[in-house]
């Protein structure tokens, strides 16, 4: 099973930071999307996650009780992280691996994955943002998109969640499963 996962607002943005001299980073605090991040990448305990270098620079350190890849077409190196010099690598590699893989991002990976994946774990959030320069955008995953023609949203699965600032949560959001429905491409 390959799985995309990703988090934006109703614009397509998924990474912004006020300070435009910084780099950008995750600009909302949902608890519950948190929990939900982890629970989809933990699965079986078995997971890989696998993520472009500027995310991979984002997070502190690895994942726990995860399988941390990153993909670089420098063949940068992460500490105790594998690199593949691109996804299709990853892919022929980790398929004979018989492990679930989510690919965490960014942009670039997210759209290249569409011809692989399987599923994608979509949460959709409610909060503006105004852009500025240090703004990254993905519209292509805003549900209803042309990109997303060939998969689905399984509306029995998807979990609508009020702001709720006692639990977290800071904004109104939604958390869509969409599951493929024409031929992917084979590895
Ligand atoms: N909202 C969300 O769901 C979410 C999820 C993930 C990340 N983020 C945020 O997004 C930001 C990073 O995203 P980003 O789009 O700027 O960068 P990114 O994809 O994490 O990193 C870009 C770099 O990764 C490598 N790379 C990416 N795709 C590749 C491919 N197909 N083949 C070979 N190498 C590839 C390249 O590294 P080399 O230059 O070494 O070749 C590229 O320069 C961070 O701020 C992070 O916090 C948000």
């Amino acid at each position: 099973m390959v799985g995309i996962i990703v988090a934006i607002n109703c614009k397509g943005i998924y990474a912004h930071n006020e300070i435009e001299t910084e780099e950008p980073n995750i600009p909302w605090h949902l608890k519950s999307d948190f929990l939900n991040f982890k629970k989809v990448t933990l699965g079986n305990g078995n997971n890989v996650i696998l993520m472009g270098t500027k995310t991979r620079e984002s997070i502190p350190r690895n994942l726990p009780g995860r399988k941390n890849v990153v993909v670089s077409s420098q063949g940068r190196e992460f500490s105790k992280n594998e690199t593949f010099t691109s996804l299709r690598e990853a892919l022929i590699v980790l398929s004979h691996r018989h492990v679930d893989l989510w690919i965490l991002g960014g942009r670039r990976l997210w759209l290249e994955a569409l011809g692989y994946a399987d599923l994608i774990s979509l949460t959709l959030i409610r909060k503006p943002i105004l852009p500025n320069k240090s703004t990254l955008f993905c519209p292509e995953l805003i549900p209803g998109s042309k990109a997303l023609k060939n998969f689905q949203i399984i509306d029995k699965e998807t979990q609508f969640f009020e702001a709720d600032l006692t639990r977290g949560d800071e904004a109104n959001f939604s958390i869509f499963t969409l599951k493929r429905v024409k031929e992917k491409i084979l590895v």
